[in-house]
């Protein structure tokens, strides 16, 4: 067949596919069954195309035959993830983050407006990490949170491109309050372009960086009040999902909390430090000794 001839029947030879799996299980802790292939195939046609080849055959020599899965994993990574977010998704948690978890980090202020550190764990494109910073910014303007930091994090390099510039369609800020849109959104300049960017008050105070949660450690502070880690455990194995869980426990101060998404839950995870305060939310208890929690 001529290269650039497009391959007849464009599928993934078995020995590829079981191949792209095993590198996905071990390097990002997601399962690819059989059952995702359609979707696993569908999305890597547009690396095909990137990469100027004839079909999956020969993007599955590519990767292995040819030495091509280092140059090319980040990319495969961004394809095999699913990245849905929204605003306010899951709104009970921003709820209890106005409402309990902060005038309880309060208290533990000796009831000074705490200055907060928050970390969405798995960011996807940044909507929870610009939530928390709208809910929490109202709270700077009346006075009950001093300052605050979000970090948003990812394995995906393309949702993090798209959290970093901080741009979304105007439906897809729907979710948001009125009042919250006007303080916190720009509408484009340009009114072809149904977009609008979150406001650089908020900006400023959100950044974004690449991790792993698969990664053995987490080069971040100790002392953070609030982590969401949600709807991405649900991708992972039992051990992977203990693991995961301890490791950020350990990145609590005590007090912190955990959000992990609805339908996950801490069950069996066995990490002593953390408890149930609310569905799906979990407080930390003292330090793990050892180890320093400021
Ligand atoms: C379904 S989204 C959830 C986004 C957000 N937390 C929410 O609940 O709306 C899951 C995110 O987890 C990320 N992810 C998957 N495996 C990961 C890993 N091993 N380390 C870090 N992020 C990962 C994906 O790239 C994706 O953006």
């Amino acid at each position: 067949m001529a290269p650039s001839q497009p391959e007849l029947h464009d599928h993934l030879a078995d020995k590829h596919f079981n191949a792209i799996a095993k590198v996905i299980e071990s390097r990002v802790g997601i399962k690819l069954p059989q059952t995702k292939r359609t979707m696993v195939e569908g999305r890597l046609r547009k690396r095909v195309r990137a990469l100027g080849l004839t079909g999956l055959r020969a993007y599955g020599a590519h990767l292995f035959e040819r030495d091509g899965l280092d140059d090319e994993l980040v990319h495969l990574i961004d394809c095999v993830t699913t990245n849905k977010t929204d605003f306010f998704r899951e709104p009970s948690h921003f709820e209890f983050l106005r409402d309990v978890a902060v005038p309880q980090l309060t208290l533990r202020h000796g009831g000074r407006a705490p200055n907060l550190k928050v970390w969405s764990a798995a960011s996807s494109t940044g909507a929870e990490a610009y939530t928390a910073a709208m809910v929490l910014q109202d709270l700077v303007a009346t006075g009950k949170v001093g300052r605050f930091a979000i970090l948003g994090t990812d394995i995906s390099t393309e949702v993090l491109k798209e959290a970093r510039s901080a741009i979304y369609p105007r439906a897809f800020v729907a979710p948001v309050p009125s009042p919250m849109q006007q303080r916190y959104l720009m509408r484009s300049k340009d009114p072809r372009e149904d977009v609008v960017r979150v406001a650089p008050e908020l900006r400023r105070q959100v950044n974004f960086e690449r991790l792993n949660l698969m990664d053995e450690s987490y080069p971040f502070d100790r002392d953070v009040d609030v982590i969401f880690c949600r709807n991405v455990l649900i991708y992972f194995d039992r051990p992977t999902q203990q693991a995961v869980l301890s490791r950020l426990a350990a990145h609590l101060r005590p007090g912190g909390y955990l959000m992990l998404g609805h339908s996950e839950s801490m069950a069996g995870a066995g990490v002593d430090r953390l408890r149930s305060v609310a569905p799906t939310v979990y407080q930390a208890g003292a330090a793990v000794s050892g180890r320093s929690a400021a």
